[in-house]
């Protein structure tokens, strides 16, 4: 190996006393090839049993823990203790490095379109005819809420049963708790809402959940915790950086392992997105750096957005501690061996003719072809 990529190999220890020994991951990302009670199939197992060495933290799509919530067809979902056994043959696969097994929790709230055509019903912080939403929502009710933030707590228990290292907290990409933290989607007057104090309230109470069952099941399970770091669409600002910083804050108090940031798709962030700059409030330093510097050592930060490059790994280790890569992953799951073994000439990010060898779904190809905001795939064959 090159000297120059060595700092990406260096030791990292959590605050649960965990030791990584890289600072490599693999971001979260949504596979559509779960067995139709949302437990892993073949395909599921194949898929990460290709990419368990991108890095030490290994995370799965989005996964959702109650029924009829889904987002997206056939996700990944944890309902019930019979969904024990199958999730512990995925734990198995992703650990068989020693690589870090974590499993991305999320509620969609009102981005639960696969419920809302199973059950005519999606949830939301508060009732909003959406434009950009072809059903109706309604508005959850305190107790709906008190069992959401319960029912983070049994997934936690049903993984860490599974043999799971660590679960990060979906707090990003606009799904439920994204909902609560926006001023855009959340106009409630409860607890719950009303000012950007009382929109903290869901994620934090939610972190607070998973946190303890966590420590008082395994103490060295991993919290991580991922947010979008603005949410401006235009006219409509959910939250700026400013407000994310004091969330950051708020978060960096809890006991958590690491945050993750989740940066990319539109606005500034479609390239270079790991550096990339708010679009509104503070604009001194990239919003990374920003947010490291509020998080000033509290917990580890996973960075992502647009590395492609051994290089870029190098340079977002700048922004952040640990760096995860999605279209990477995708496309070249050796990438990182081919950084160890000094073959940084064959790494390979066109999937043009390879999308068997790389075990992509037909399903994944298909939500790509659909127009999906996801970060595009070299060689990927769009024609319908
Ligand atoms: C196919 C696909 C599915 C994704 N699914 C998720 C997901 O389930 N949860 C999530 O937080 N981000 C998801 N993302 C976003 C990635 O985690 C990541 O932030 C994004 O791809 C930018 O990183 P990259 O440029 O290295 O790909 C997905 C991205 C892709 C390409």
């Amino acid at each position: 190996m090159q000297e120059k990529y060595q700092p990406l190999f260096e030791e990292l220890r959590l605050n649960n006393g965990v030791t990584l020994t890289d600072r490599l991951g693999m971001c979260p990302m949504l596979v559509f090839a779960s067995n139709d009670d949302g437990t892993p199939s073949q395909l599921d197992l194949d898929y990460f049993k290709l990419r368990n060495e991108v890095g030490q933290i290994l995370i799965t799509g989005a996964t959702t823990f109650q029924p009829h919530t889904k987002c997206g067809p056939h996700q990944l979902s944890i309902e019930n203790d019979e969904a024990i056994e199958p999730f512990s043959k995925l734990a198995s696969v992703m650990k068989e490095h020693g690589n870090k097994a974590i499993v991305q929790l999320q509620h969609p709230g009102r981005e639960a379109s696969v419920g809302y055509a199973e059950t005519g019903n999606a949830y939301a912080p508060s009732a909003i005819d959406f434009p950009f939403l072809n059903y109706p929502v309604k508005e959850l009710t305190d107790g709906q809420i008190k069992q959401i933030i319960t029912d983070f707590g049994k997934a936690t228990e049903r993984l860490i049963k599974a043999g799971f290292d660590g679960v990060e907290i979906h707090g990003a990409n606009h799904y439920l708790i994204q909902q609560f933290f926006s001023e855009y989607s959340n106009r409630r007057t409860d607890f719950w809402g009303g000012s950007l104090e009382k929109r903290m309230n869901f994620p934090i109470e939610v972190t607070k959940e998973v946190i303890s069952v966590a420590r008082k099941l395994k103490p060295d399970f991993i919290v991580g915790y991922r947010l979008s770091p603005e949410e401006i669409h235009g006219e409509n600002v959910g939250y700026t950086i400013d407000d994310t910083l004091k969330l950051v804050d708020k978060l960096s108090d809890l006991d958590i392992d690491y945050l993750h940031t989740s940066t990319y798709g539109g606005g500034n962030f479609g390239k270079d997105a790991y550096k990339a700059y708010a679009l509104k409030g503070n604009q001194t330093k990239p919003v990374n750096a920003l947010i490291k510097e509020k998080i000033a050592k509290r917990e580890a930060m996973i960075v992502s957005g647009s590395v492609k490059t051994p290089d870029d790994a190098l340079d977002a280790l700048n922004y952040g501690d640990i760096v995860a890569m999605g279209v990477v992953a995708l496309s070249d799951p050796e990438f990182t061996n081919k950084i160890i073994n000094d073959q940084i000439d064959q790494i390979n990010l066109n999937v043009k003719d390879r999308l068997k060898e790389l075990v992509i779904p037909e399903a994944l190809v298909e939500v790509y072809k659909a127009g999906a905001p996801l970060p595009p795939l070299e060689g990927l064959d769009l024609s319908k």
